[in-house]
């Protein structure tokens, strides 16, 4: 019987997703930003549910990351936790919560732990920002790496287009993961590198790395549960497979609404008082 399914497991932990990897059963991640989306991915039973910065995005329509508060988090990933019984819940660090001071790094992950009660956080990078997640390591909250694609460096990057395909920032990567692993990140998110990359970095890590544009050979896959249920629509890379096509099932709902409305349709005798 596979790891997820055992009936032993209550909840999914940090080690449970390294006996996963070990067995070979993939991870399924999601990102989640509401109590009740959270509720209905736990009961499907997803493995971990991420609450991404990209709630700037599909959440706040910022065209980056980057506006998204420590104090927007933290709402964010207190009505997650309170819709989850079983699944990990793993918090981005928000851009400007840790980058180049690892006490503010630390302050910024223990106020997600205290008030939000998520079991984990997520920081983007790998040796600058080393002193960031030892610290935060340090103090026994569980960390996720973030490499490849990194959307909090945006402005550095130009473009959202696939990194690492040179091999000076493909060594990088390699050196990278190893240090994450090496200082204690229970996982890594590998976004938009190419697939090989991702192969032989997951080969060369007992931890388990996340894809999302990674290829099929991580040792799990994480997507924006926006894109996948296509609440978003304009948003079509070639990594995301969409499962439904909620733009247009809520337009339409909403639409067959206002005219029931209109025509006086509804409310009927039985729906009233
Ligand atoms: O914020 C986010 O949704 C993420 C995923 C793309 C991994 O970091």
């Amino acid at each position: 019987m596979s790891v997820h399914k055992k009936k032993d497991i209550k909840r999914i932990t940090t080690h449970v997703l390294k006996a996963m990897k070990q067995q070979g059963e993939k991870v399924a991640m999601l990102t989640a930003y509401d109590y009740s989306t959270a509720r209905i991915l736990d009961e499907a039973g997803i493995d971990v549910l991420l609450v991404g910065d990209s709630a700037s995005n599909v959440m706040a329509g910022h065209e980056t990351t980057l506006p998204i508060t420590l104090d927007q988090m933290i709402y964010h990933a207190q009505s997650v936790v309170r819709g989850v019984k079983r699944c990990l819940v793993v918090v981005d660090l928000p851009f400007g919560s840790y980058q180049g001071d690892s006490k503010l790094a630390l302050a910024s992950a223990i106020r997600i732990m205290k008030e939000s009660g998520a079991h984990a956080v997520k920081l983007e990078g790998g040796e600058e920002i080393k002193d960031s997640i030892k610290r935060i390591l340090s103090a026994g909250v569980p960390v996720m790496g973030h490499l490849g694609l990194t959307p909090q460096s945006i402005y550095k990057f130009g473009t959202y287009t696939v990194r690492a395909k040179e091999e000076e920032e493909a060594d990088k990567l390699r050196r990278d993961i190893k240090l994450l692993e090496k200082w204690g990140c229970f996982g890594v998110v590998l976004e938009k590198i190419p697939s090989t990359l991702a192969k032989e970095v997951s080969e060369s890590v007992d931890i388990p790395t996340i894809g999302i544009g990674g290829g099929p050979h991580t040792d799990g896959q994480v997507l924006v549960t926006h894109d996948l249920l296509g609440i978003t629509k304009e948003f079509n890379p070639r990594f995301l497979r969409r499962y439904a096509n909620l733009f247009d099932g809520i337009k339409e709902a909403t639409e067959h609404y206002i005219q029931d409305v209109k025509d006086r349709d509804f409310p009927s005798e039985k729906e009233s008082y």
